[in-house]
């Protein structure tokens, strides 16, 4: 039977919100970036269904033990230990079978790269003056698709989302995503194409300078963003704005509700270029940032879809692609 959305839907819920929680907590421990993930997969309803179509029994079963949230959480790690011990037990079929050479991802079968992107964070990505979604990271995407022989379709979504949409309402994200272990434990990144660092953006004549100036400062940053994850565990004592648009942290920095704000090289440079004489972009090396590397985000394990997203990448760079698009989106 398969669960059909009508009933149960509260509990069913609750008993997802559990189990996926308690998967969040295993890969970042209690804090924030688990909850925000648990609520941004629970809030997919494609993954919540799949789910909870194969899992219909064991909701019932929880529906026993329910309200005793203990409980309900013992079961299910029990169920997933069982399952796993089930697996592990069952001989390994497909590994025997010889891979075949160069394997298409079944990601690609009905013929259609869906991306997912956050057109907030220029040059790599924003609207155009039509609505769509465009930038450097669009290029390079559409450019993949073209050698893989395949349609890209972008989904414009919350930069906070995509990392649980991917392999499920999205294939594979684009959105000068910086390469994380904490986001390793959930998708694959392909070879990274683009090296980053974060800014400090600062209204004109703020004495901000250096890491030390930044205890203690009312900081903004786009919500899930390394510039998020900077302001929120490493600088002691800051207040963190989190919004979904880096350009409305800019927004309240130009209005005075913030101090400064966290993000990457490329859009702060954009930023301070548009809002010319109000702010000023600092580099991170003055604040002792290190280097990070976008890459683009592949559904954990989907081995096929990684190497063919590589050699694509490969060959745009090879044939003189990629430094084009460079030079028409980000060094223009
Ligand atoms: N590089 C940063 C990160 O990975 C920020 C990326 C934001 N991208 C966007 N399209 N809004 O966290």
């Amino acid at each position: 039977m398969i669960y059909d959305g009508k009933d149960n839907d509260i509990i069913s819920q609750y008993v997802t919100f559990t189990k996926v929680y308690d998967e969040q907590v295993k890969l970042y421990g209690r804090t924030r970036e688990a909850v925000t993930n648990t609520i941004n997969i629970c809030k997919d309803r494609d993954v919540l269904k799949e789910y909870l179509s194969s899992r219909e029994k064991e909701v019932v079963d929880m529906m026993m033990t329910l309200f005793d949230e203990e409980q309900v959480m013992r079961a299910y790690v029990e169920s997933e230990k069982k399952e796993a011990a089930e697996e592990a037990a069952q001989p390994e079929e497909e590994a025997a079978q010889p891979e075949a050479e160069a394997a298409v991802s079944e990601a690609l079968a009905d013929g259609v790269l869906n991306v997912g992107t956050n057109a907030e964070f220029p040059p790599f990505e924003y609207v155009d003056d039509n609505g769509e979604p465009d930038g450097f990271d669009i290029a390079l995407i559409k450019a993949i698709g073209e050698k893989l022989g395949v349609e890209v379709v972008v989904e414009n979504m919350e930069f906070d989302s995509l990392v649980a949409a991917i392999g499920s309402k999205i294939d594979v994200a684009i959105a000068g995503m910086t390469v994380t272990d904490e986001r390793k434990a959930s998708v694959d990144f392909s070879d990274a194409y683009y090296d980053a660092v974060q800014y400090v953006i600062v209204p004109e004549g703020s004495d901000i300078a250096s890491a030390a100036d930044l205890s203690g400062k009312a900081i903004g940053v786009q919500m899930g963003t390394t510039g998020d994850f900077i302001a929120s565990d490493d600088v002691e004592g800051a207040e963190v704005s989190r919004y979904n648009k880096g350009v409305d942290a800019v927004n309240d920095l130009i209005n005075g509700r913030v101090d400064c704000v966290i993000i990457d090289k490329n859009p702060a440079l954009v930023f301070e270029s548009t809002f010319e004489g109000q702010v000023k972009a600092l580099p991170g090396e003055q604040f002792e940032f290190g280097t990070e590397e976008y890459a683009i985000a592949i559904p954990k394990g989907d081995g096929a879809l990684l190497s063919q997203v590589n050699k694509a990448l490969e060959e745009i760079k090879a044939d003189g692609t990629f430094d084009e698009l460079v030079k028409q989106y980000i060094e223009n």
